[in-house]
């Protein structure tokens, strides 16, 4: 397998190291040489140990023209539309497009959702709805374990010093995407991971999609930047399953979990309840509790996301990470922001 990754940065690396763990060809594109030069000579050889000199690193104007059978788009939220659109006409295989598909902005999403029908599959990089941990809550909801769902709550907070500290050549949120909501940063496209958890979850609990949202948002402003730190949103359902979500840049420690209650039971997942594990505990009505751990390392996220994704293009398969859900995550923040902007 040959892959091509769009952006030499945070998960451009992550990418990279997971697809050479499956035994994959990478070349790696990016438009700032001294992103490139980053990739070989700090962030890959820290966080993996030593650099793989099989990987190719190019800029964007040398573009190869070869046949890639995946193409994975690592690069800032405002350039996902245009590089997924160009992309598709190379006919690779399958493509995976970063998380949030693009920014939350309605002609964009429009463009894009005249591609929902593509014949190459796509898939967006909410990663955590292909964990082992989120799939046995599935398979615990899916097996009536705590009978019917009757509310969902889904928190990513978590305090963006973290993601500072993986980019110490950024200043700030000004020097990047995430101190703008309108190019997809901020609580709501960073954090997005929980809204999309939310809306897989209550699709598996048999609720529908959502029908309603309103949301309080914390806006950030001043001369540069535009960003929202704090951003909640209550949502209900075709079946009337009323929640809310939670997502934050200002928590410390993170916190990141989903409640799901049922008439039988409840169940909690704690991503990163301890360093390198997941929990998820299944309570019963006399508060017995039955508890499954996970255990993984950052790097398996993404070996484990792009083993689903070969597999699913591999064998035909449905994904809760295929394009329709990425879009409907865009859907919802495009109005939760036109709300508040009007
Ligand atoms: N799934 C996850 O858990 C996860 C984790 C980290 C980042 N992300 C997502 O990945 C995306 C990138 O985040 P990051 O932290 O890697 O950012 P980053 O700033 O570390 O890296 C982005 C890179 O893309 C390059 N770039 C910009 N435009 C380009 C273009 N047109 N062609 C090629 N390269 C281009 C930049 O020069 C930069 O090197 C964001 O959408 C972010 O939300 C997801």
């Amino acid at each position: 397998m040959l892959v091509k990754i769009y952006g030499a940065g945070s998960i451009g690396n992550h990418l990279a190291n997971a697809s050479k763990a499956l035994g994959w060809d990478v070349d790696v594109y990016d438009i700032d040489p001294k992103a490139l030069e980053r990739m070989q000579y700090e962030i890959y050889p820290t966080r993996y140990g030593n650099w793989d000199k099989s990987i190719g690193l190019y800029e964007n104007k040398e573009l190869r023209k070869k046949e890639y059978d995946y193409i994975f788009i690592g690069t800032p939220p405002d350039t996902h539309a245009e590089l997924l659109l160009n992309s598709l006409k190379e006919n690779p295989k399958g493509i995976l497009v970063e998380k949030p598909l693009c920014r939350p902005e309605k002609s964009e999403i429009e463009k894009l959702s005249n591609i929902e029908n593509s014949k190459i599959p796509i898939f967006v990089g909410y990663d955590h709805v292909v964990s082992q941990s989120i799939n046995k809550l599935k398979q615990l909801i899916v097996d009536g374990k705590i009978g019917k769902v009757l509310t969902i709550d889904v928190d990513f907070r978590e305090n963006w010093s973290g993601i500072f500290d993986a980019h110490p050549w950024l200043d700030g949120p000004s020097d990047t995407y995430l101190g703008y909501w309108e190019k997809g940063g901020g609580a709501s496209g960073e954090h997005s991971h929980a809204l999309n958890l939310w809306q897989y979850l209550s699709i598996i609990s048999n609720a529908g999609k959502v029908k309603k949202i309103d949301s309080m948002i914390d806006y950030v402003r001043d001369n540069k930047i535009f960003y929202d730190k704090l951003c909640m949103m209550h949502l209900e359902t075709e079946s009337g399953l009323k929640g809310r979500v939670v997502q934050d840049v200002i928590t410390n420690p993170s916190k990141k979990t989903a409640i799901v209650q049922g008439d039988k039971g409840r169940l909690e997942w704690i991503c990163h309840f301890e360093k390198n594990n997941d929990r998820v505990i299944l309570y019963n009505k006399d508060k017995n509790s039955e508890v499954f751990n996970f255990y993984k390392k950052r790097p398996d996220d993404f070996i484990c996301e792009l083993k689903h994704i070969d597999s699913c293009i591999k064998n035909s398969k449905d994904s809760p990470i295929e394009f329709s859900f990425g879009l409907n995550t865009m859907k919802l923040l495009n109005i939760i922001h036109q709300q508040h902007q009007s």
